[in-house]
């Protein structure tokens, strides 16, 4: 029987550093939305501690539903669906927050179902009112992963290209580090970047050329450290420029391929690094000149969140009749 309110998912994410909650009514209302990001613990060691982020998922996940649903005045009674991240990510923040939401679940009498971060991402999309459904090509481009999905349908993924080594925003985040930005480094290299020469350094496209849709960032990572050792006075900002010029052609060139190799006229641009400015405006420039329309989620929608993995949960469970029973066990290295 559906509840006065609706049908309502409480949504959990803590794949990484993010303890994030969110409410979702229907399938793409959002209630409440709420992110405790844990990169001020995890800055001073240039990088998320697994460890640490568990315990500190452990210790914060509680009191965020609980002040989630207080702020939305609903109660466990409320809930119709309890969506949590099962993969992929870091095995022991994933326990915590899978652990959580099938107790949660189960002691409110509702089903559970485990979300693939991936689809999650995917999902930030249809949280923006202007979404065209599928079909369409996504790049997923964040700190844990860089790929290329042909979405047929939401649900019905190929997979037809991914990072061969780092993902573009671990690679942002290892240069950061090595001129002395903080983790994660991804948005202060965006303003960065605005004062620098993006031709002053002259850095490797990797596989920019390479047949096929597969992405490798690792190399561009060690050719600014040995620029590094050879030119220790480059200034930051030259740096973030040039990285950053070689990370946007790479990955401008390979999406606005691979939508018009798979005849997509849309291309939807979702993960954190999808907030970078640089990115933003360089692929919406050459989609309009090929013809592809490029769109991005809101700002919030692109890093790490809930509310994305709460609708596709809520989408898998009314429009697939999909749930999970308890014995769900987290999967850290989970494909799409
Ligand atoms: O999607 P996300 O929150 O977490 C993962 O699933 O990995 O992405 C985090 C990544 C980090 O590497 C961060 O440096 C990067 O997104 N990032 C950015 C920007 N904002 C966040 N990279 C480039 N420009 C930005 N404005
Ligand atoms: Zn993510």
């Amino acid at each position: 029987m559906s509840k006065p309110q609706g049908f309502c998912t409480l949504g959990i994410e803590t794949s990484c550093d993010e303890t994030a909650v969110s409410i979702l009514r229907e399938e793409t209302e959002i209630l409440a939305n709420h992110v405790y990001s844990q990169a001020d613990l995890h800055a001073r060691f240039g990088g998320v501690i697994p460890e640490v982020a568990s315990r500190n998922h452990l210790r914060k996940l509680p009191y965020l539903v609980r002040d989630t649903l207080d702020q939305v005045k609903l109660g466990p009674k409320d809930l119709s669906l309890v969506a949590a991240t099962y993969g992929p990510g870091l095995v022991g923040p994933l326990l915590v927050g899978l652990s959580y939401g099938k107790a949660y679940a189960c002691g409110a009498g509702i089903p559970f179902i485990g979300v693939n971060h991936l689809e999650g991402h995917v999902f930030a999309h249809r949280l923006s009112g202007d979404s065209p459904p599928p079909p369409f090509m996504a790049l997923i481009v964040s700190g844990g992963h860089t790929s290329l999905v042909d979405v047929h349908a939401y649900g019905e993924y190929n997979v037809i290209g991914a990072t061969v080594d780092d993902a573009a925003g671990e690679a942002l985040d290892k240069i950061g580090k090595m001129i002395g930005i903080g983790y994660p480094a991804g948005a202060e290299i965006d303003r960065l970047a605005d004062s620098g020469d993006p031709e002053r350094i002259p850095l490797p496209r990797p596989m920019e050329s390479s047949p096929g849709f597969d992405f490798s960032f690792s190399g561009l990572k060690t050719a600014v450290l040995y620029h590094l050792r050879k030119h220790p006075n480059e200034r930051p900002a030259d740096i973030a420029a040039s990285t950053l010029a070689s990370v946007v052609d790479v990955l401008t060139k390979k999406s606005i391929e691979a939508a018009r190799r798979f005849h997509r006229n849309a291309l939807i641009v979702v993960g954190g690094v999808a907030a970078n400015r640089h990115l933003r405006d360089r692929l919406t420039a050459d989609g309009a000149h090929r013809g592809i329309n490029v769109l991005f989620p809101e700002l919030s929608f692109c890093t790490d969140n809930a509310a994305m993995i709460a609708a596709a949960g809520a989408f898998r469970h009314l429009r697939m009749e999909e749930s999970h029973s308890l014995d769900l066990i987290a999967q850290p290295s989970l494909s799409l």
